[in-house]
């Protein structure tokens, strides 16, 4: 086995599995972490936030929220979540950054803290890895722009790093997503916070409403109303802007796409029973759950209450939370259509593996968007998996797996992106022989426990 050239580490060997059982545990919701650790600075006073994922990610968040000004303490730990204490003087007390804000892997700090900084006054620059400078921010610096903020960045201003000069007043916006993206769209609504009015984000599709439900929470008025179709869109989002958010206490559901590679692993392992406790089943975040219910996955959901606060209960704010326990089961293929690849975006990757072990062929349409994140992950799952022995086609948009094929161990590159990392250790315990997997550190971006938890369920 030969090193890494840059970093030294040396591929993990991932030996299959006899049997799968247990309770792994998981990390709070990375979406979730961001948004509570970004909101926390926007209001004056003191937030508790509970179970927050550890990863890197989230770390970049913290890190850049401190460097603006607020105190971010990490008050409890446990080597995969964290308890945070966030003292902000409130929006209007943020500070100019003295250095570049290092966004690392994360691209979902560069964009939501990208809808921030335009409405502070002063100039700051975002920048991360080799990876997040390959994030394209058009998509950002267009309403940002529109809404009076000054955004530009490299090539065009195609991508980071980005140079945001911000104001405390921007204009409020009415503006239709280009691609279904909860980064975006709540990049836009918090910037609307502070524009005089109201500011709309229309998509095609509902994605991800975290960002919605916890400024709801926090005293903002925030509707969601079907969108008169103008340019395809199907739903509205409003936000009021010029209205503080109160400071409120957040606890952290676990990560449902975390729990997707579990909810995979028990179901293509023939000795498998795993059981996951209050997972985040949002209905905008579910979709990974449903798809694989639809393809014959056996898995059995226990309402087990609602995270986030609900202190403020406007409607729609908090988090419903499940319990799931999944067996070994029979797959069949299924066609999975652009709004579900869109509502199951971060669980592609491991749903592709998942596709290796239905009978017949699972199309996933309308997948370009993979290609634009912490990795080219259509690229990336198509060579992994062609290694392992499955029998996949790309075709432009499109990704066509037919099974089930049996798996064989083999060398498998993560392209240093931590879902597919995740997705290749998966695929080990089910393949015959070793499978190799370089740079599988990377998931630590998201779930710093994943191998520990791996091994932890052969037991
Ligand atoms: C996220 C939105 C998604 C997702 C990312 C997290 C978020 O990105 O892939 O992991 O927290 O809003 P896009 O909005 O670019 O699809």
């Amino acid at each position: 086995m030969t090193s890494h050239p840059l970093t030294g580490e040396l591929p993990r060997s991932i030996q299959p599995a006899v049997r799968l059982r247990g309770e792994p545990r998981l990390p709070g919701d990375k979406s979730i972490s961001h948004r509570a650790l970004i909101m926390a600075a926007l209001a004056q006073g003191t937030c508790l936030i509970s179970g927050a994922g550890d990863g890197r990610d989230v770390a970049a968040t913290a890190a850049i929220l401190a460097a603006l000004g607020a105190t971010v303490e990490r008050i409890a730990e446990d080597g995969l979540n964290v308890d945070y204490r966030v003292v902000s003087p409130g929006v209007d007390g943020l500070r100019e950054p003295e250095g570049i804000l290092d966004c690392r892997n994360s691209g979902t700090s560069l964009r939501l803290l990208s809808g921030v900084l335009a409405g502070l006054p002063f100039m700051s620059v975002l920048d991360g890895d080799a990876s997040l400078r390959t994030r394209p921010v058009a998509r950002i610096i267009e309403p940002l722009r529109s809404m009076g903020a000054g955004l530009y960045a490299r090539r065009s201003d195609s991508l980071p790093p980005l140079v945001v000069i911000g104001r405390s007043k921007l204009r409020a916006i009415d503006f239709t997503t280009r691609v279904p993206s909860a980064q975006v769209k709540s990049a836009i609504l918090l910037a609307g916070l502070r524009a005089e009015g109201e500011t709309t984000v229309r998509e095609a599709v509902a994605t991800r409403d975290h960002t919605e439900r916890m400024l709801r929470s926090r005293g903002i008025a925030v509707r969601r109303e079907p969108a008169a179709s103008s340019g395809g869109a199907s739903v509205a989002w409003t936000v009021e802007g010029g209205v503080p958010l109160r400071p409120l206490d957040e606890r952290v559901p676990a990560d449902a796409s975390a729990a997707a590679f579990w909810l995979v692993a028990g179901t293509i392992h023939p000795d498998a029973e795993l059981t996951l406790r209050s997972v985040g089943v949002n209905p905008t975040r579910r979709a990974a759950i449903d798809i694989l219910v639809r393809m014959g996955a056996q898995i059995d959901e226990h309402t087990a209450g609602t995270a986030g606060n609900t202190a403020h209960a406007a409607t729609d704010t908090g988090e419903p939370l499940a319990d799931l326990t999944v067996r070994s089961s029979e797959l069949r293929a299924i066609d999975i259509g652009p709004d579900e690849v869109a509502a199951a975006i971060d669980e592609i990757p491991i749903l592709c593996l998942a596709a290796t072990a239905a009978a017949g062929t699972t199309t996933f349409r309308g997948v370009g968007e993979l290609r634009n994140k912490e990795s080219d992950r259509i690229a990336g799952i198509a060579a992994g998996l062609a290694a392992l022995g499955a029998l996949i086609e790309v075709r432009g948009d499109e990704i066509a797996i037919t099974g089930p094929t049996p798996l064989t161990g083999a060398a498998t590159q993560t392209l240093d992106d931590h879902r597919l990392a995740m997705t290749f250790a998966v695929a080990g315990l089910i393949a015959r022989g070793e499978t190799t997997i370089d740079r599988a550190q990377s998931a630590a971006v998201s779930y710093p426990s994943f191998f520990i938890e791996l091994e932890r369920l052969r037991a």
